[in-house]
């Protein structure tokens, strides 16, 4: 590739992202050619679906990408764990650079495939992974390399945090919601990857790696998504000043990560809390740099192809340079994960109770027995005739692992008709 003029793709995937690509690789060919020394060319693009598309320019069969000696550059839109990881491997022990938009491939298999890249002297690029147009991962390749970072703190869903918004500004119920955002196109028919929290632990993992130089696997991020919030927790989020955002935090404290994911109770004045509707914003803090903040759109075929065409530049300059920028590997062993257990935050609590005399010195007991001091408490009668009331209580900070036994205890006091719900909060 280093000494020819043109460069070749091969496009694996023309579903939103991959028809966005292939769009923008077109109109955009005139100053990308320009920029990159030389005509980028579309060669090949499989897609199992039939569309239309220049004869000879589609192909069903992937193989024909990835085992075709004219193309340099394999880009990976298909999305999913499989067959995308066995694609990627293949692309690369053939020779290929790579660039891949897909997050859970990168956080799962990513280790081996850098390695694999090093190996075989090929680029694995994966800008569009994370925050999907918004610069993250050359900013914590290059941008920030200088610096020790000590915490993310990240909004990097848009369809929970569209859902979340909704539910703030219109206390509706997490079903109704959701419901609206699978209407209005923000939220897949099977919205559970989203909701649950899972596609936002692939995107910490990755940038947790990244910034920290550790090899966290998934599977070691504590992951709680949102559909069991109610609308009450946003009114009371509301009175006490706080929003509620799905949030990734990832910090360090000395030799031990923190990483995950969950609901959380956000000061309204802080930054994040400001951020709405299908929006990601990423804070990272750095010994150099100080606190800075991304924010952009984290979805959609555009904002994808803006760093995955930019990927591509990367590639062909770099090796129009004859450099061959292989992905870091380095590891710092000695980080630890700290057991989500041994996390201290403060609490909301919510608790629907029987209304009568005692109940709340019984609770306070089990909570002061699990030494969890309380920091302030409301009550509202919600149903008179049933003489049962709704107590919320805010928390000091708290281990995790006594939260968790106090509520199990809670759930066998009689006059505790039910623990409804109980959310971190970070301050
Ligand atoms: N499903 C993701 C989101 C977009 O809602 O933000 C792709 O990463």
């Amino acid at each position: 590739m280093q000494t020819k003029q043109e460069v070749n793709i091969g496009l694996l995937g023309l579903g939103v992202v991959g028809s966005c690509v292939a769009h923008v690789l077109l109109e955009k060919k005139d100053s990308l050619a320009e920029q990159s020394g030389g005509p980028l060319i579309l060669r090949k693009v499989a897609e199992k679906r039939s569309v239309e598309l220049e004869p000879g320019l589609l192909t069903q069969n992937a193989e024909e990408i990835l085992t075709d000696p004219q193309i340099d550059i394999v880009i990976e839109v298909i999305g999913g764990e499989h067959p995308a990881t066995e694609y990627i491997r293949q692309a690369i022990t053939n020779g290929k650079h790579v660039v891949t938009a897909n997050k859970e491939v990168i956080a799962k298999h990513g280790y081996e495939l850098f390695s694999l890249a090093k190996e075989h002297n090929v680029e694995l690029r994966y800008e569009a992974s994370v925050g999907s147009g918004i610069p993250l991962i050359s900013s914590f390749q290059q941008g920030l390399a200088a610096n020790d970072i000590s915490a993310i703190y990240a909004i990097l869903n848009g369809t929970t945090n569209y859902i979340l918004t909704r539910m703030a500004q219109e206390k509706l119920d997490f079903p109704v919601a959701l419901k609206q955002a699978q209407e209005l196109g923000y939220a897949e028919s099977d919205p559970s990857n989203d909701i649950e929290g899972i596609d936002t632990v692939y995107k910490l993992a990755i940038l947790a790696n990244l910034a920290f130089h550790i090899k966290l696997d998934p599977q070691e991020i504590y992951c709680e998504g949102i559909s069991h919030l109610a609308a009450q927790d946003f009114h009371y989020a509301e009175e006490f000043g706080y929003v509620i955002k799905l949030l990734a935090i990832a910090k360090r404290y000395g030799n031990t990560i923190e990483a995950r994911v969950h609901p959380v109770f956000l000061p309204k004045d802080s930054q994040l809390a400001k951020v709405d509707g299908v929006y990601n914003a990423i804070q990272a803090e750095g010994d150099l740099a100080g606190k800075l903040l991304f924010y952009g759109e984290g979805a959609g075929g555009m904002r994808a192809s803006s760093a995955i065409v930019a990927d591509v530049l990367t590639i062909v300059r770099n090796n129009r340079l004859g450099i061959t920028a292989t992905p870091e590997t380095g590891i710092n062993q000695e980080l630890i994960v700290k057991p989500m257990a041994d996390v201290e935050t403060r609490y909301y609590f919510r608790l629907d109770v029987a209304d009568r005399p005692g109940v709340l010195a019984q609770i306070s007991k089990v909570l002061g027995d699990n030494s969890i001091s309380i920091s302030s408490v409301i009550q509202k009668e919600s149903d008179r005739a049933a003489q049962a009331a709704e107590i919320v209580i805010m928390t000091h900070p708290a281990r995790e692992n006594a939260v968790q036994k106090a509520v199990e205890q809670l759930k066998l006091v009689t006059v505790v008709n039910e623990v409804s719900s109980f959310i971190r909060v970070e301050e």
